[in-house]
């Protein structure tokens, strides 16, 4: 039967030692509850020593989150083992991680010791904390560059002082997936001792193979791996956790281990952290990027719409992600674009799907992202101008450290004043969630840029909005000099589209005779 390997999650910890990743303890408990829910087993919290903030984050997730253990770091130090120790103090379930590195480059040149002074501080470090809790982690700092029989002496005596978990981190990224295989069988096999604790893969991305290698490290006997949500952590990132389990559980045959997380939480997740950090996985990230199941060649988009998997070998439900998604691009099919214009409302016949096809393609050339509203302008001319049915009236925003509120009223020619109020991660978020409710839409933001458009401090700020309002991508511009309000505004032009395009779509389904491109 396939071993069970622990999930060690260190987002909170390695993740966020990056530049721009830093949270605050209350993102941390948030991230943690998270975390929890995907089911990991091990959540490194952070490094008390390192600030009162990290002591602080380390020691609410300690007292709110009681199912996985969890972990704090610290140097082989008294001063950083108690101040984990008491930051771990309310947790069920505890884990003290020390480390010192082993490698002669580390040791000679960063630490300043020689090979007897590490071995004396391991011992006397993992003793201390070991009189703090029974689950006491080990990690070799840059094992992978590290003399062999050192790091084997190294590990006997964290083992032989109590260490429960055995770390060989590859810090600098810079195994091979066969050599770090090669590592865990080496140490295994000098080291009788290791059969009675747990081994650990600890990877970083610098040459893109972290998650290759800790499948190889699974494979020569690692039980733990130690991963990070979205890849984050120290320059190029650490392990993506999402990556790693999905393999696992997408080739069962040649990735053999089993894990507790659950795969559909994965999504959830990474929009999570991405949102409580600011930074987002690039595009094309495996699993939780944007593009990680969004098709727009042709021959794929024909493909998937027959059956998924022809180029999808996860299902997008499956991690808890909103489904395929077909964009219209300049690769794109007439498939693709018949069943966008279904997906409308609209049912073109052969002939005018062939005209809209044309101008379509010679649009996409043009322009890199289609968007619904591309698509009934090419349908009904002049569509871009779309009667004014709502008008921004009042706006009265609220900001400062804490959440942003925002008051709106909006009127205009087809409907009758409305006000609301709400609150938001921001003043844009507040009055775009208050404008929603004033008149009764579901706006998803795609996108939201600012561009500024005159010179000097009274400068006019533009705001371009890509939104999904109801289901349909619209854009919209606004500008002022407040951005917010150039915002708002740009948001109620998109609005003033979604009507136009719910009128011309109840006209052409009474007029369903009536094409033109
Ligand atoms: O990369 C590394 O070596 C680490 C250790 C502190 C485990 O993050
Ligand atoms: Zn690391």
């Amino acid at each position: 039967m396939a071993p069970d390997v622990v999930i060690f999650d260190t987002t909170l910890r390695d993740g966020e030692q990056a530049p721009g990743n830093a949270m605050s303890p209350e993102a941390k408990l948030r991230l943690a509850r998270q975390l929890d829910a995907l089911g990991v087993d091990v959540i490194e919290a952070g490094f008390p020593a390192a600030s009162q903030g990290d002591w602080r984050g380390v020691q609410q997730i300690a007292a709110a989150v009681h199912r996985p253990t969890i972990a704090a770091l610290a140097r082989c130090h008294d001063r950083d083992i108690d101040a984990a120790a008491e930051a771990l103090q309310p947790a069920q379930r505890k884990r003290i991680h020390v480390f010192i590195a082993t490698s002669d480059l580390h040791l000679e040149q960063k630490l300043r010791i020689d090979r007897a002074t590490c071995i004396e501080r391991v011992r006397a470090a993992v003793r201390r904390a070991r009189g703090y809790t029974g689950d006491v982690e080990f990690s070799a700092e840059d094992a992978t560059r590290s003399d062999l029989d050192f790091l084997c002496s190294v590990v006997a005596v964290a083992i032989a002082e109590g260490a429960t978990t055995i770390n060989l981190p590859d810090t600098v990224g810079y195994a091979m997936p066969a050599e770090y295989a090669a590592l865990f069988r080496a140490v295994r096999e000098r080291v009788p001792e290791t059969a009675n604790v747990v081994l650990s893969a600890h990877c970083h991305d610098d040459l893109g193979l972290a998650v290759a290698n800790s499948l190889a490290a699974i494979d020569a006997g690692a039980r733990q791996v130690e991963c990070t949500v979205n890849g984050i952590g120290e320059r190029a990132g650490n392990a993506a956790l999402e990556e790693i389990v999905m393999a696992g559980r997408v080739r069962p045959q040649v990735a053999q281990f089993r894990c507790q997380v659950n795969p559909r939480e994965i999504t959830r997740t990474s929009r999570l952290l991405s949102h409580e950090i600011g930074v987002f996985p690039q595009p094309n990230k495996a699993i939780v990027g944007r593009n990680a199941f969004a098709h727009e060649a042709g021959i794929h988009q024909h493909g998937v719409l027959q059956n998924g998997l022809t180029y999808e070998i996860i299902a997008p439900e499956t991690v808890g992600a909103g489904g395929s998604s077909i964009v219209l691009g300049k690769h794109s099919g007439r498939h693709a674009l018949e069943r966008r214009y279904r997906q409308l409302g609209y049912e073109p016949d052969a002939s005018t799907l062939e005209q809209l096809y044309e101008a379509f393609t010679a649009l996409a050339d043009k322009k890199r992202q289609i968007l619904d509203e591309d698509l009934l302008t090419l349908l009904h001319d002049g569509f871009h101008h779309a009667p004014e049915v709502y008008n921004l009236t009042h706006l009265q925003v609220t900001c400062g450290t804490k959440m942003a509120a925002a008051d709106v009223r909006v009127a205009g020619p087809g409907f009758d004043e409305r006000s609301a109020t709400a609150t938001g991660n921001g003043p844009i978020a507040a009055a775009f969630a208050a404008i929603a409710e004033a008149v009764g839409r579901t706006i998803e933001v795609l996108d939201l840029s600012i561009q500024s458009v005159t010179p000097g401090r009274d400068s006019l700020g533009r705001v371009l909005l890509q939104v999904r309002i109801d289901g349909k991508s619209l854009s919209g511009h606004g500008a002022s000099t407040d951005i917010v309000e150039a915002g708002a505004r740009a948001l109620v032009h998109a609005l003033n589209k979604a009507d136009h395009a719910d009128g011309l779509e109840t006209a052409s389904l009474s007029n369903s005779y009536f094409w033109g491109v």
